[in-house]
Formats: structure tokens, C-alpha cells, sequence
């Protein structure tokens, strides 16, 4: 079964097309990135607008790409939730156009099931039950895939998600937007223990995580090395900022896998392509004997492929819309 997905929820406009849940035929991205770059952020607006140019044309690249016409899709699946709200607008409508003239299924997906099944494309061998650690700009949480469309969220962040976090820092070291590559890579060059940090813990919640106190150490780190002149190592820091993260991440996994008796560890999300979290992932689940899922490292940000993979097993779930599906800026992972 092949399916037309799409998915515009932030500064990426991406078309694709996945057949049978596992296996990617097309996936075209055009990212507005370099506009939001100069002004150190996503602005939604300048987002939206690109995404209106872009569609169309991703769109019948994806088509040409598989070698498909619209007649060979048989269904379209869409990113509906959640995201900038006018970015998510303009997949929505354009996929209910597209499902409407092709007469096929409209296929509504949430972006952060989305982000896990990019898992499945990876993984031909991976089925639930799994734990997901999911880390992008937006979400930061550890979700128990029970089966393809029933999670449940065991904790997530109270405040900044962990890419948001690594955004930020990155400005303060005076890393070019979105930083959070930049400073993995700068971090490679570093010393882990230079700068001790504050952990991410919350107080009687064991799988809930807090990145404000850490981000906000760095960046006074930073301002006071500037107002006493004092030198400060960049990639030092990098390195033990990422420490930091990564410490904060792994014992709350390993908990939940204790807690729940899974013994498959997935990850999915922006910031799963960072190589420390992938390196001390890997090591953590060796010594647990847990079985470890990385997704490949261009599908980790945001794209259409893993849109099309989640929307498969939402349409065998009997998961369709129609034509007053809305977009949502925030929507609960759990209820889809
Ligand atoms: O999943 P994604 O593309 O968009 C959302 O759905 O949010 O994630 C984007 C986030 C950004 O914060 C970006 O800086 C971060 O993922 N990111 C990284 C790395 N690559 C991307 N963070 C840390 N290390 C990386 N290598």
C-alpha cells in the first residue's frame, strides 16, 4: 500500500511516499531554514509562506521520485498536529485537496508519532511493544509504544524541550542557528568534566525531566566569563553541557524500562542524531541487555517519510479524516 505523506508543522515543507509502513519510495524536503537563520529562530509567519510555495512542487517531486501517478497512492497522511499552527494550516488543506481529487483516504498523523515510526523505516525488524526517547526542538518524553497507535507518555520536560535547550546554549556560545549540530560538534573537541552542571531532575517524578536550571547555568556561566574577561573553553563547555543532557536522559530510559519490562529502547526526534546521546545510549542499553533503535541520522529531523510510515498503521487502525479535519497547535500524543 502506498502512501502520499506530508508534513510542513515547523520550517521544513517535505512530501513522500512509504509503501507498507517500512519502506521509503520518495522523501523530498525544502527547508526555509536559512531565512530563520538571520533571525536566530523560526518565524512562523515567513514559515507559512514558504511552505504555500513549496508544496506543490514537493509534492509532485515526491510522485516523480516513486515513479507514481496520483491514481497509484492509496491514501494521503498528513502531519495535523502539533506545530506552528499556521505552518500545520497549509499541510492539512493541501493534503484534503489532495485526498479530495484523488478520492482516496486523508490519513491524520501526529508529528511526534510521526518522529517514532521514522524507527520503523530504519528498523524493518522493529515492532512494539518499545520505549521511545523522543528529543526534538519541540517535545522532549519517554513514551511507551504499547502497539503501533497506543502510547502512553511515562514523562516528559516542565519547561524547555531538550533541542530547545541545546538551541539556546548554542546561541550563547555564538553558534550559528539551529545550534544544536554545531555544538555536538564543537562538544567532540571538549573535556566532559571542565564545567560541572545542575542535573534535570524533578522532585518525587522520576521519568519527568527540567532543562530550564541548566540552560540558565550556562548562559550566567557565560555572561559572568564575560563581564570578568575571564577565558572560557567553548568546546569544553559543549562537552559538558552534552554530558549534562545525556545524564539526564539515560537513568530516566533505563527506569522506564525497568518500570515497564521493555527490553526494546527506541529513540526518535531532532536531537537524536546527537552523538553523545547515541554513543552513551548505546553503551548504557549494552550493560542493561536492552536492545537499542537508532533511527539513521537523516531521518532523525523533521521530514515526510516517517508521516507516511505512522499514517500506515493509523489507516490499518481505521484512523481516517475528512474534510473538516483542523490543525492543532498542541495535541496530546496518547489520543493520536
Ligand atoms: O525533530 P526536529 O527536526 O524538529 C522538531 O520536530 O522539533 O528537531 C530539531 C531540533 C533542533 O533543536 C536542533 O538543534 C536539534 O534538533 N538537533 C540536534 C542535533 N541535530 C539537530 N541537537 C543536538 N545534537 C544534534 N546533533
Amino acid at each position: 500500500m502506498n502512501i502520499l505523506a506530508f508534513e510542513s508543522s515547523c520550517d521544513e515543507t517535505a512530501a513522500a511516499v512509504v509503501a507498507d509502513g517500512r519502506v521509503i519510495r520518495s522523501n523530498v524536503i525544502a527547508s526555509s531554514v536559512d531565512v530563520h537563520a538571520l533571525y536566530g529562530g523560526v518565524v512562523p509567519e515567513l514559515a507559512s509562506r514558504a511552505h504555500v510555495e513549496a508544496i506543490a512542487p514537493v509534492a509532485s517531486r515526491a510522485l516523480a521520485d516513486a515513479g507514481l501517478a496520483l491514481s497509484d497512492i492509496d491514501a494521503v497522511a498528513v502531519t495535523y498536529a502539533p506545530g506552528l499552527i499556521g505552518a500545520v494550516l497549509v499541510g492539512v488543506n493541501f493534503a484534503k485537496s489532495v485526498a479530495l481529487a484523488a478520492n482516496k483516504p486523508l490519513v491524520p498523523v501526529h508529528h511526534v508519532r510521526g518522529h517514532i515510526a521514522a524507527n520503523y523505516l530504519t528498523h524493518p525488524d522493529l515492532t512494539p511493544p518499545f520505549l521511545c526517547l523522543c528529543v526534538s526542538g519541540g517535545t522532549t518524553a519517554i513514551v511507551h509504544v504499547k502497539d503501533y497507535t497506543e502510547m502512553e507518555v511515562l514523562g516528559s520536560t516542565r519547561d524547555d524541550a531538550v533541542g530547545e535547550c541545546f538551541d539556546k546554549v548554542a546561541r550563547v556560545l555564538g553558534l550559528p542557528y539551529p545550534g544544536g549540530k554545531y555544538l555536538d560538534e564543537l562538544a567532540q573537541t571538549g573535556c566532559d568534566t571542565a564545567y560541572p552542571l545542575p542535573g534535570a531532575h524533578v522532585h518525587d517524578a522520576p521519568m519527568d525531566l527540567s532543562f530550564s536550571g541548566l540552560k540558565t547555568a550556562v548562559i550566567n556561566l557565560v555572561h559572568n566569563a564575560q563581564q570578568k574577561g575571564a577565558d572560557l573553553s567553548l568546546p569544553d563547555l559543549a562537552a559538558s553541557f552534552s554530558k549534562a543532557v545525556s545524564d539526564a536522559l539515560i537513568p530516566r530510559v533505563l527506569h522506564a524500562a525497568a518500570e515497564t519490562g521493555c527490553r526494546q529502547i527506541a529513540v526518535a526526534g531532532g536531537v537524536a542524531a546527537n552523538s553523545r546521546i547515541r554513543a552513551d545510549l548505546e553503551t548504557a542499553c549494552g550493560a542493561a541487555g536492552l536492545r537499542l533503535f537508532l533511527p539513521s541520522l537523516p531521518l532523525c529531523g523533521d521530514n515526510a517519510a516517517m508521516i507516511g510510515a505512522q499514517g500506515y498503521f493509523e489507516l490499518l487502525a481505521g484512523h481516517t479524516a475528512d474534510a473538516s479535519l483542523n490543525a492543532y497547535a498542541t495535541r496530546d500524543l496518547a489520543q493520536g
